[in-house]
């Protein structure tokens, strides 16, 4: 196996042993392209070009002691590949130009110096109505376009599903889970306990947390939320589908709308984004808001915390509107 690193020799060495330099190319330099946690990515810049190398390990980058599935990269390349056969979606992603099975490494196109749509999160960014549109036309393209109904293809991606289920469903409800809350912003410890003494909240939870893990007919993109959302000068790019798999498109939609509500975005701009996305194909709206009300759970009280600028009373009304749509959900 060989371990990347951020060194102009190792990688040009990695490269070349690879062929995928050409020849009298040469690695000029390397920059970390942007936030990232799961994996090792890096801009190599050629006296020629540059593109996007990641490697994906068996840890997360940014935790070495947290355990994740090592072939990650590999899911992630074969969402690529299913999406390869509909143009208007793969022009909305980076081009994968090259994977190193052995090596758990993708060679992607360079998206250029753009960032992602986290800034969202930040007071007073406003998502425009055709982003929104873009955004949620790819996921109601991609959910009903590459359905396991049209192919014989699966992808469970079942590690990867067992992971984030842990972080999602689990983790921000034990009692000791090692975040300590109040780091985060004062006052949310108190506010995330009686949640966690919860039982009845916790079965709804179990129960949705089932469903996730369940086969679904659409393929997802399976982390729909700004940070897969790229915001370059040719519009906005999809990246980082590691965490696809064949699920129910509920899961997707909730997820986004849950980012909606957390980066404090307009009523109408929510409304908007079931409106575009219900124009063009099915959704279960309660199952739906479910799973926006657990993900709005896990990124206010679980480990991955986002860098929201919401203060302590509005992460409470929305942990409060979630508790309702859990608690009257309908198992
Ligand atoms: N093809 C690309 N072109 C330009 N920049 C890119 C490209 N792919 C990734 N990046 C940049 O690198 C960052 C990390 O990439 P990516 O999200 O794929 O990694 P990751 O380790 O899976 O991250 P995360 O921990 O958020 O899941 C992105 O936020 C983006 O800024
Ligand atoms: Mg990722």
């Amino acid at each position: 196996m060989v371990h990347l690193t951020a060194n102009i020799k190792t990688v040009e060495k990695y490269l070349e042993a690879r062929s995928w330099l050409e020849t009298g190319e040469k690695v000029t330099a390397i920059e970390v392209p942007g936030d990232g946690n799961m994996n090792f990515t890096l801009r190599v810049k050629t006296n020629r070009r540059s593109f996007i190398i990641k490697q994906s390990r068996d840890y997360v980058e940014k935790y070495p002691q947290v355990e994740a599935p090592i072939t990650r990269s590999l899911r992630e390349a074969k969402f690529y590949e299913l999406v390869s056969g509909y143009s208007s979606l793969k022009k909305q992603m980076p081009n994968l130009l090259k994977i190193d099975n052995q090596n758990y490494v993708l060679y992607l196109e360079d998206l250029g110096n753009a960032t992602d749509y986290t800034f969202l999160y930040k007071n007073g960014q406003v998502l425009n109505e055709d982003e929104l549109f873009k955004i949620i036309s790819f996921a109601a393209d991609l959910h009903t376009n590459l359905t396991r109904e049209n192919s014989e293809i699966n992808l469970p991606n079942r590690k990867m599903r067992e992971l984030n289920h842990k972080h999602i469903f689990i983790y921000p409800f034990l009692e000791e889970n090692g975040l300590d809350l109040d780091a985060v912003l004062p006052g949310l410890q108190s506010i995330a306990a009686p949640y966690k003494n919860n039982d009845d909240l916790k079965g709804k939870i179990e129960k949705l947390g089932e469903r996730y893990l369940q086969d679904g007919n659409s393929l997802l993109h399976g982390d729909y939320f700004p940070g897969s959302w790229i915001k370059t000068k040719g519009g906005i790019k999809i990246i980082d589908p590691e965490f696809c798999f064949f699920g129910e498109p509920e899961f997707e939609i909730g997820v986004t709308i849950a980012h909606l509500k957390m980066a404090n975005q307009p009523e109408e701009i929510v409304s908007k984004a079931f409106r575009y996305y219900t124009e063009k194909a099915l959704l279960n709206k309660e199952l739906c808001q479910q799973f926006t009300a657990i993900e709005i759970f896990r990124r206010i009280l679980g480990l991955a915390q986002l860098p929201l600028a919401i203060n302590l009373q509005k992460r409470k009304d929305l942990l409060t509107q979630s508790f309702e749509i859990l608690s009257t959900a309908d198992y």
